[in-house]
């Protein structure tokens, strides 16, 4: 893609950004002029509605070879694994785990290789998360996707994605995240040949970064370190394929030019990357554990003050000191629903079972947290010296609304039907006092 800058990325979160990938693109003064420069086409793309309050309004302005209407009709595309279909049916409290996706026998690329999990609400209401895993071994070649549905929160667990969109290029690998806005057209390339990694889509309001009360104005994810691409644009005709994720299913249509063809840009309404190692991470330095939002990195807030639609968790390196205490994650219920990843490393909770691209999922009020090992280990650990748990990054989707797995994920192959055992050894520990 044709780019014009070193510098391939700006920096700030929800910034108003503006960016051109030929000089003298951007008008001055003016988002729609009568004519645009270079011959290009002005396009508004608007990510909340025209009135929403100032500070949650996202719109960018497109300046393009062609306009986004160029494509064309739409056919239903036979890639059924991915849909937003969690209604069917009761739902298990189970807890439940999974081992990684398998990589994909035959050539599949990011799209095909999307497999749907789990998830709740829908696109039809504009709440709730999908979430699903891709494996996948092709890069995408001659089609872009858009997903209308919902934003696409992408965290790789392993192989870089190369992510060409309307507004520039994102490289991302793991330990990295890119967020892609509802609509936003891209296509994924795998610089290492096969890449595998978690979704979320995001039904709901776009993702921000939370309030960060008493702790301050730094700390938890900063705005600095989010990274939007600058423009790049491609200028390429041919029998190419847009596919589209609209209303739980895919739609396929011939587009005969790349869409990726945004000369240049303004606005907030972008894609961006951000590296999860440079998480502030925060804790206790006294005893006890604060609540897990310590770790949030991102939130989609509902429309309850204070309770997120989803929450993007992660659980970083850290140094654990606190004293008189269960230093890993507790026993614990919670009214959220929980579905986790692990992208690097060992989570400092279950001693096995649960590698590097495995998933599990705690529904609301059910029982989990460390296996019978790890409390073995924990209780009887020596507290006078620190601890460091440098080798990690685990993280969660959290919801408000229970997670519903998909018939699928219930029925996989890798779907660990013995998680529970992992608690089975959980001895008796309790002396009443003798009277
Ligand atoms: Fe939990």
């Amino acid at each position: 893609m044709n780019a014009n800058s070193a510098n391939n990325y700006m920096t700030g979160f929800g910034n108003h950004f503006a960016s051109e990938a030929i000089p003298g693109t951007l008008p001055e003064g003016r988002n729609s002029p009568q004519r645009v420069a270079h011959g290009l086409y002005a396009e508004q793309l608007s990510g909340t509605a025209f009135t929403a309050p100032r500070a949650e309004n996202r719109r960018s302005w497109l300046y393009r070879i062609r306009p986004a209407a160029m494509h064309g009709p739409f056919q239903p595309y036979a890639q059924h694994r991915l849909h937003s279909d969690f209604s069917a049916g009761p739902v298990s409290p189970d807890q439940m785990r999974w081992s990684p996706l398998p990589m994909p026998e035959s050539p599949t690329d990011f799209v095909d290789g999307l497999y749907t999990m789990a998830g709740n609400g829908g696109p039809e209401g504009q709440h709730g998360v999908g979430i699903h895993l891709y494996a996948a071994n092709r890069s995408m070649q001659g089609r872009y996707f858009y997903d209308a549905d919902g934003e696409l929160l992408i965290v790789p667990q392993q192989g870089r994605l190369r992510i060409a969109t309307e507004f520039g290029v994102i490289d991302i690998g793991p330990q990295q995240i890119a967020v892609i806005p509802r609509g936003v057209r891209f296509l994924v390339e795998l610089p290492d040949g096969e890449a595998r990694g978690y979704v979320c889509e995001n039904f709901g309001a776009a993702l921000r970064l939370p309030d960060l009360g008493p702790i301050g104005s730094n700390g938890l994810a900063n705005p600095r370190d989010f990274e939007t691409p600058v423009a790049a644009y491609e200028d390429v005709e041919g029998e190419f394929e847009l596919i589209a994720k609209f209303q739980g299913h895919l739609w396929r249509a011939d587009i005969g030019h790349s869409p990726l063809d945004v000369v240049g840009w303004h606005g907030n309404y972008a894609p961006y990357r951000y590296d999860l190692r440079r998480f502030n991470t925060i804790g206790s330095i006294s005893y006890d554990h604060p609540d897990p939002s310590i770790f949030l990195v991102l939130t989609s807030p509902s429309d309850t003050p204070g309770v997120g639609n989803m929450d993007f968790v992660i659980f970083p390196p850290r140094w654990l000191v606190a004293q008189d205490t269960f230093r890993p994650p507790w026993f614990h219920r919670n009214i959220a629903s929980e579905f986790m990843g692990l992208i690097h490393g060992v989570y400092d909770a279950k001693a096995e079972g649960f590698a590097p691209g495995g998933a599990s999922l705690h529904n609301c009020m059910t029982g989990h947290g460390p296996d019978a090992a790890t409390f073995e280990k924990a209780s009887n650990a020596d507290l006078s010296k620190p601890d460091v748990i440098d080798d990690t990054m685990a993280f969660m989707f959290e919801t408000r609304a229970v997670i519903r797995p998909t018939r699928q994920a219930v029925e996989a192959a890798h779907r660990q039907r013995d998680y529970q055992a992992c608690w089975a050894g959980l001895r008796r520990h309790f002396v009443p006092p003798q009277a």
